[in-house]
């Protein structure tokens, strides 16, 4: 594996590959000293054209946790403002002697852009490109679901896994449909028709507009925020219409399996698609995505830059 892109072209034998990784890496971190040599000398960079909290500072903490060195490099108060290309911001990193880029970019496909010109020879994570994929997202979720509910080793065969919400707007819906489905698992999308894709009979899923039917059998329920910044219409009447149909409330929880958990990649708009009582309750496992985040992208990065999963 030189890059990674999508989880549409991630095989089984990879995905498992990069839990397992993990899942030692994670066993390290419980050490009073944390840091690995491992990528010692070597240089990632952080390309993040677009607004990030916790995924640009949890491939920061990997990276550092495995001493390489990193570089932050944000759009906003750079020569992108300036009109600078991708092409002429690759060459740079390239000069500066990059060995892998992580890249968010607002535009579906800028990564592979990145990976497939041939203006740098540095391996390319893509940490979400447009409304197309966000890969390490549905690893460290696919990689939650094992720890929490399965014997954190194997697939994900025969779990149902209930995805709600904004799915038009949604790269981490798509790249958890696919790694799912490459898991074993069963999904179903749910969202209002209007927020819907619009070639979803050719996805591999079931669909439903009703939330609460929905949910009766889910083990995973996994709820989608709202992309307000990418909607220029109006795709719902109101936010409270929207939270009574297609909300994870407190009232929904006598429909859900007890043994359920319910997740959200952040950030959330508490009170809109999910309630702060659901967050903050048991059910949640939001905290520990974020926490097994840092796991996953450690094992992205060791394995694109060289590493043996045999040598942890
Ligand atoms: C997601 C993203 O940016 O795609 N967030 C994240 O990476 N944790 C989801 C979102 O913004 O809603």
């Amino acid at each position: 594996m030189k890059h990674l892109l999508s989880t549409a072209s991630l095989s089984k034998a990879d995905a498992l590959k990069i839990m397992d990784v993990a899942e030692n890496l994670s066993s390290i971190s419980d050490r009073p000293i944390k840091k690995l040599p491992t990528l010692r000398g070597r240089t990632i960079v952080n390309l993040f054209y677009e607004d990030s909290t916790r995924t640009k500072i949890s491939f920061e903490a990997a990276a550092k946790r495995l001493s390489a060195d990193v570089l932050n490099f944000a759009a906003k108060g750079s020569s992108v403002s300036k009109g600078e290309s991708l092409k002429d911001t690759a060459l740079t990193l390239k000069a500066m002697g990059a060995d892998a880029i992580v890249v968010r970019h607002p535009s579906s496909g800028a990564a592979n852009q990145l990976a497939h010109h041939n203006w740098i020879d540095a391996n390319v994570v893509n940490a979400g490109d447009g409304t197309h994929e966000h890969p390490t997202q549905a690893l460290l979720d696919a990689f939650t679901i094992r720890r929490v509910l399965k014997n954190s080793s194997g697939d994900l065969t025969g779990l149902n896994v209930v995805i709600v919400g904004d799915v038009l707007h949604s790269r981490v819906a798509r790249s958890n449909l696919w790694l799912l489905n490459t898991l074993g698992a069963k999904v179903t999308l749910v969202a209002p028709p209007t927020l819907m894709p619009r070639n979803i009979e050719s996805w591999p899923a079931e669909t439903s507009f009703d939330l609460d039917e929905s949910l009766v059998n889910a083990d995973v329920v996994m709820m989608l925020r709202v992309q307000q910044e990418r909607m220029q219409d109006a795709y719902f009447p109101t936010v409270r219409e929207y939270a009574n149909r297609y909300g994870l409330t407190q009232k929904r929880l006598h429909v859900m399996n007890a043994k359920s958990i319910v997740m959200h990649p952040g950030p959330m708009n508490r009170g809109v698609e999910i309630s702060s009582q659901i967050a903050d309750s048991d059910k949640s496992v939001i905290v520990n995505q974020v926490q097994n985040g840092v796991f996953v992208r450690m094992a992205v990065l060791y394995l694109l830059l060289g590493g043996q999963s045999d040598d942890l």
